[in-house]
């Protein structure tokens, strides 16, 4: 899995300007924290000292401060300012530091750069802000990262569901690459509609899943049959600790309203109530059984993607 990129590790207004946040990313352990002024700094969390982790220290205006000896971390470079009683002789040593890493936001989320070197590439953009009422959470889920994704593309009703609608197996069209995603679309009917028993023909709503080649940030749309878009969601996702993977999300209910919209729809709408939930529960037995399809489309895509970067670097 590809470093060299920015991940989204976490929603903006989850890191808050007094206490640090520990976040796992692709499998880095890191702690986030703003300053009074509101400016992020992502280092390693972990103290150079004794292996403590720096989330459990303190924000001060100088930097962070870890709880274990009160070591303070200046947190664009990492390197230690200052160590508690210290003899009037005595200067913190130059090499005595935490691992920085570059951190930035965009649209509601906070992205952190993992690889080598300077940053290159955008970061990844919440591509329209549709004005409708948005809708965010996090979780950790019990599959690995990279199952997650593949999950995405062979059965994404194991890993969400819209209110009311009901994700089928027909595919519209092939998997493809659009940009930095491999993009498909499936036929999703409402729930309450009388369909054939064996084969559905007609497909009210698509549901199309865009998988990240690089980086974290999955998107789901609901489109109605004109691809009018009915729901986004933008979906950051990373290797967590052993074998999970961690994901947060905003979503957002455009302002369309659905001629043949359900009742149950229509409630949820006017109840303020999010039109989409992201599992937090996975059914194994259910991603157990489903057919390894489009997603094996997804590891030639991101080699494919990866390789003119390699050939640059
Ligand atoms: S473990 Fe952090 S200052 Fe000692």
């Amino acid at each position: 899995m590809t470093n060299g990129s920015w991940w989204a590790v976490t929603l903006s207004e989850s890191v808050n300007g007094t206490r640090p946040l520990a976040v796992v990313c692709n499998g880095q352990e890191l702690v986030v924290y703003r300053d009074a002024a509101g400016k992020l700094f992502a280092l390693e969390d972990r103290c150079p000292h004794r292996r403590v982790p720096l989330s459990l220290g303190t924000v001060k205006p100088g930097g962070l401060q870890c709880g274990y000896h009160g070591w303070t971390f200046d947190g664009a470079t990492g390197a230690c300012l200052e160590i508690p009683n210290l003899h009037a002789d005595e200067r913190v040593p130059v090499r005595y530091g935490a691992r920085a890493f570059r951190v930035a936001e965009r649209d509601g989320f906070v992205h952190v750069w993992l690889g080598e070197g300077s940053p290159d590439g955008e970061l990844p953009a919440v591509a329209s802000q549709p004005g409708g009422r948005e809708f965010t959470g996090s979780a950790i889920v019990s599959i690995s990262f990279d199952g997650y994704l593949g999950v995405m593309l062979d059965g994404p009703e194991c890993l969400l569901g819209f209110d009311g609608v009901r994700i089928t197996d027909f595919f519209l069209g092939d998997p493809r690459v659009e940009g930095t995603h491999l993009v498909l679309d499936r036929g999703a009917v409402w729930k309450t509609a009388m369909l054939p028993p064996a084969f559905v023909t007609d497909h009210p709503l698509i549901v199309r899943t865009a998988v990240p080649l690089a980086g974290g940030m999955i998107r789901v749309d609901l489109l109605d049959a004109d691809e009018t878009q009915v729901v986004s969601i933008w979906i950051a996702a990373s290797a967590n600790r052993r074998g999970t993977t961690g994901i947060c999300w905003r979503g957002f209910r455009y302002g369309n309203a659905l001629r043949a919209a359900p009742l149950r729809w229509r409630v949820a709408r006017a109840a303020g109530r999010a039109p989409f939930a992201l599992f937090d529960k996975i059914d194994g037995a259910a991603i157990a059984a489903l057919l390894v399809a489009p997603s094996r489309n997804l590891a030639a895509a991101r080699a494919e993607h990866a390789a003119p970067m390699d050939a640059a670097a």
